[in-house]
């Protein structure tokens, strides 16, 4: 199979990314800094893995790195990129949530629309990583959460609209997994898994195309759980979490 990964250079996409490759697949993947692609990368370079240096963010530019790699066909496309907002022990921060949605959402969906002008032609899969972030709204993760529950929506708009043309749409929503972005959090990470039995885990979701796909299971009962629960319990119980801002925020409004 062909396939794509945005954000594969690190974390969760690089797990997928080398997963595949063990599987035999020819595999793309993109981000912004190559030098972050991890040394086990090197062996495969220029062979089973072709790297593009580019920002989801950059429409153009992101269209033409799949359109170069795919050559007309593609299998499977993955949007993984993603950022959080990592610390929250200050301020909420209006300018770092504008660049979680432009990369969350606006990469999101260049991603979703360079798969799917290759993919209307012959079909394909097209693959979100949202998160179980998306199911609620956290406190100390605003436009994170915002993001995330937008791409669950928007999928499953998609997974209607695409079928037509062939295209099934898969979304995935992990709990926390052990990655560069998770390590920067400074509150609890209950039933915390790794990245590359995560990539496992999603791998198999993808391959019976599942819809949506929550895991790992004890973290799905408990935000299915929150979720369903009366909002001002919600709203009680989550003020005394350690996710929420300290009482007294730093100065300053960025
Ligand atoms: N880790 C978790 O617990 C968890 C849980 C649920 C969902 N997720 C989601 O899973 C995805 C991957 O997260 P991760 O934990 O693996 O994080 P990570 O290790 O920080 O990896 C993020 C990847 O996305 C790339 N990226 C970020 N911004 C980009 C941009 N503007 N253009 C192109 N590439 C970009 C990064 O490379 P550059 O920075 O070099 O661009 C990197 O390759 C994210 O969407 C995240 O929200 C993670």
């Amino acid at each position: 199979m062909k396939i794509f990964i945005t954000g594969g250079t690190s974390g969760i996409g690089w797990a997928l990314a080398e997963y595949y490759i063990n599987e035999g697949h020819q595999v793309g993947v993109c981000g912004r800094d190559l030098n972050k692609l991890p040394e086990a990368s090197k062996p495969f370079l220029g062979k089973e893995l072709s790297c593009f240096e580019v920002d989801v963010t950059d429409r153009v530019a992101l269209l033409e790195a799949i359109e170069t790699f795919a050559k007309g066909k593609l299998d499977l496309l993955i949007a993984n990129a993603g950022i959080s907002q990592g610390d929250k022990s200050s301020h909420p921060k209006f300018t770092t949530a504008r660049e979680i949605l432009k990369i969350n959402l606006d990469g999101f969906l260049n991603t979703f629309e360079a798969g799917f002008n290759i993919m209307k032609k012959e079909g394909g899969q097209l693959v979100a990583i949202s998160s179980v972030a998306g199911f609620v709204g956290l406190p100390g993760a605003a436009a994170y959460c915002g993001s995330k529950s937008a791409l669950l929506k928007m999928c499953e708009s998609f997974s209607i609209d695409f079928k037509k043309f062939g295209i099934e749409v898969t979304t995935i929503a992990p709990g926390f997994i052990d990655t560069p972005l998770t390590r920067k959090n400074k509150h609890p990470m209950p039933f915390l898994m790794d990245s590359k039995k995560a990539a496992i885990k999603i791998s198999k979701a993808i391959s019976k195309k599942k819809s949506l796909y929550i895991f790992p299971l004890r973290m799905k009962l408990l935000i299915i759980l929150l979720e369903k629960m009366p909002r001002s319990l919600y709203r009680f119980i989550m003020s005394f979490s350690r996710f929420a801002y300290p009482s007294h925020y730093e100065e300053g409004h960025d």
